[in-house]
C-alpha cells in the first residue's frame, strides 16, 4: 500500500514537471507577450533593436526623412531594465512610441532580463 501510494506520488511529480517552464522560457514568452505590445515588435527577436518606422517630416517647406529606431538592450542593466518599465525615473515619463508596461511584476522583470542577457550571449 505504501509503495503504491510512493509510487503515484512519484508519478504525479514528474507529469507535473512537464507544466513548469524555466525561467529563460518564461522571460522569453513574457519578451514577446508582455500582456501588451510584443517587445520584439520595436526591439528585434533578441533585442539587438531595430528601425521601427521611416517617414517624411516638413521642416521650413524641405521635406526631411526621418527614421525612428528602437535602442539595443541585450546590455543594459537590470536596474535600467526595471526603472524604465516602470518609469521610475522622470526621464522615462515623457510621451515615447514606447508603451507603458508598469503593471509588470518583479519576477516577470527579472525573467525579461534573464532572456535578454542569454541573447548577448548567443553572437
Ligand atoms: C512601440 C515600440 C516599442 C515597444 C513595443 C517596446 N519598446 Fe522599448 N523602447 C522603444 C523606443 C523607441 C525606446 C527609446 C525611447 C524611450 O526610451 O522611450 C525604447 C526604450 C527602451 C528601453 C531603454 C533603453 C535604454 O538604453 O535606456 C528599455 C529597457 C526598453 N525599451 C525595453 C522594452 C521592453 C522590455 C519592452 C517590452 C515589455 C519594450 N521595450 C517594448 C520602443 C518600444
Amino acid at each position: 500500500m505504501k509503495k503504491l501510494l510512493y509510487f503515484t506520488l512519484l508519478n504525479s511529480i514528474l507529469s507535473a514537471q512537464e507544466w513548469f517552464i524555466t525561467n529563460f522560457e518564461y522571460g522569453k514568452m513574457l519578451y514577446h507577450n508582455p500582456r501588451g505590445i510584443s517587445c520584439a515588435k520595436c526591439h528585434g527577436e533578441n533585442g539587438e533593436g531595430k528601425i521601427i518606422a521611416k517617414y517624411y517630416t516638413i521642416k521650413n517647406g524641405k521635406k526631411i526623412k526621418e527614421i525612428l529606431k528602437s535602442p539595443n538592450i541585450q546590455n543594459i542593466s537590470y536596474e535600467t531594465l526595471k526603472s524604465r518599465l516602470l518609469l521610475l525615473e522622470k526621464k522615462y515619463k515623457k510621451l515615447s512610441v514606447m508603451p507603458r508596461y508598469n503593471y509588470l511584476t518583479k519576477n516577470e522583470i527579472e525573467a525579461i532580463y534573464l532572456y535578454l542577457q542569454a541573447q548577448k550571449d548567443k553572437k
